[in-house]
């Protein structure tokens, strides 16, 4: 639907003009009695009262403890802008992940400004669209009009929400260039924003700031490890509509699983937290496979790999490798069992005060001993490893945070995360897999074309760890006890 009075509307499409029509250059098509009728006539719909939102005082403390790294210094954290699509049609607005993690909030054009109170502290202002001007006809005639894209917020009902002070958005960007003093911007969302601070910031300056706002996110709080659980749950709920409709997707294609799955993430949640992964046959072997535009055979396996993402935008990450008629063959079953097995060492290393890539090493060493074991490479073990032979069929690292970003922290320095040491709060994935590629000669032809990846969500807690989605079977057996009662 086009915005029907812009000048890219075709002439023959316009009402006709009058004489007073056209003596109003401002919006061409409307008369002065449209306008004056669009003025008024509209109940007040001011919210009062309004309650703060659950995460407001854990947003609170996530920008105290932001303050107090980079005292002196304005902070400006934007949401970002709508991303053009084609013409006049803009992708889903997703705010940023810093925005939302220190704000709660995820309205587009949003910044969040940290402004400093002398040597110490800071005042938090977020700066919003407020609700559109009837007196001037925004409300309908821009595209940024409330009457387009629906209801805003006030100003006043924005700060009582997320307990910060609410501003005019759009007197921030003259603001910040007449500002004084030291600025960092988180970089990547809001051009505009950028070119007002072009002067001001320095890349090096500013990547510290993201870097500090990848590793804040390390350690969830209470709030945070609930809205994991709730994405997983939903997670959860889409896998097991997605084992009743196989006959389905077997009818067209693995788009019918994707769908399915879709479904349930836009119901329960804000959306999937990443292209959902649908693999069927020898598909699970390419790692981001996400055309999912491939037939569905029984027989075959699918590897499933999506998540959920809630409304306040945690994601889950899950994979499970299904057999799709429901129950494995044998050689599928051997290397199903295997990647179960490595995935059990992988989640018996993380706890409280082992290394990040201990797990990734518990891993790795049980699926070196399967492949020596199967014949496909040479012993010993540790010569494996140490040559990493292995990862011709392993491929990837054995796991990654998880929170609002599915790959979560990814700014972190290495020594805070991949050489770092878990810690109670932190949340990871454990997904070792074996993937075999259909045209691989070096391994016997039953292998071929078969991939495996089983991947849960595990929180490490203060004795050791918690799986979030222990809700889905793990072990073959159970996976086909479960498939066998949801296909009924
Ligand atoms: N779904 C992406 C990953 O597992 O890392
Ligand atoms: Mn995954
Ligand atoms: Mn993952």
């Amino acid at each position: 639907m086009a915005d029907e009075l812009t000048p890219e509307t075709p002439e023959e499409e316009q009402p006709k003009k009058t004489h007073k029509q056209r003596k109003n250059g401002l919006y061409p098509g409307v008369s002065d009695e449209l306008a004056e009728s669009m003025r008024s006539g509209w109940a007040d719909t001011e919210l009062h009262g309004l309650e703060p939102i659950a995460q407001a005082a854990h947003t609170a403390a996530r920008r105290a403890a932001l303050s107090a790294r980079f005292p002196g210094e304005r902070l400006v954290i934007p949401a970002g802008r709508l991303k053009t699509r084609s013409n006049d049609t803009e992708y889903p607005f997703r705010a940023s992940t810093e925005y939302a993690y220190l704000t709660g909030d995820q309205t587009e054009n949003g910044v969040l400004v940290l402004e400093p109170t002398g040597e110490t502290g800071h005042t938090a202002t977020v700066y919003l669209l407020p609700r559109s001007n009837r007196e001037n006809g925004e409300f309908w005639l821009s595209g940024q009009g409330e009457l387009w894209v629906g209801r805003r917020h006030s100003l006043t009902e924005a700060e009582q929400l997320l307990g910060i002070p609410a501003k005019d958005v759009r007197e921030l960007p003259e603001a910040l260039t007449e500002a004084e003093g030291p600025v960092r911007n988180v970089r990547g969302h809001d051009p505009v924003i950028e070119s007002a601070l072009t002067d001001k910031v320095t890349k090096e300056r500013d990547e510290e700031l993201r870097v500090y706002l990848s590793e804040a996110r390390a350690v969830k709080d209470d709030f945070e490890i609930g809205e994991l659980q709730k994405a997983v749950d939903s997670t959860v709920r889409g896998f097991e509509d997605v084992v009743k409709v196989l006959d389905k997707a077997e009818a067209t294609s693995e788009r019918y699983i994707e769908g399915t799955f879709f479904l349930r993430a836009r119901v329960e949640g804000n959306d999937i937290g990443y292209g959902s992964i649908c693999a069927a046959g020898p598909h699970a072997c390419t790692l981001h496979w996400v055309r999912n535009d491939g037939d569905v055979r029984s027989g075959d396996l699918l590897l499933l790999d999506a998540g959920v993402e809630t409304h306040s935008l945690y994601t889950a990450d899950v994979t499970r490798t299904l057999p799709i008629n429901g129950t494995y063959t044998d050689i599928q079953r051997k290397i199903y069992d295997a990647v179960y097995e490595s995935q059990e060492a992988g989640i018996a290393a993380v706890k409280p005060g082992a290394k990040f890539r201990d797990f990734h090493d518990a891993s790795q060493h049980v699926l070196a001993e399967k492949l020596v074991e199967w014949g496909l490479l040479e012993g010993p073990v540790e010569r494996v490893l140490e040559l990493g032979l292995q990862r011709r069929w392993t491929l990837h690292g054995t796991g990654h945070m998880l929170g609002m970003d599915v790959h979560d922290c990814a700014a972190a320095r290495t020594e805070a995360y991949v050489d770092g040491t878990l810690e109670p709060g932190m949340c990871l994935t454990v997904e070792p897999g074996l993937y075999f590629q259909a045209d691989d000669l070096t391994v016997p032809e039953e292998y071929r074309g078969i991939g495996v990846r089983i991947e849960d969500d595990i929180l490490v807690t203060e004795d050791g760890n918690r799986n979030l989605s222990a809700g889905l079977p793990r072990t073959s057996v159970e996976v086909e006890a479960w498939m066998a009662r949801l296909k009924g």
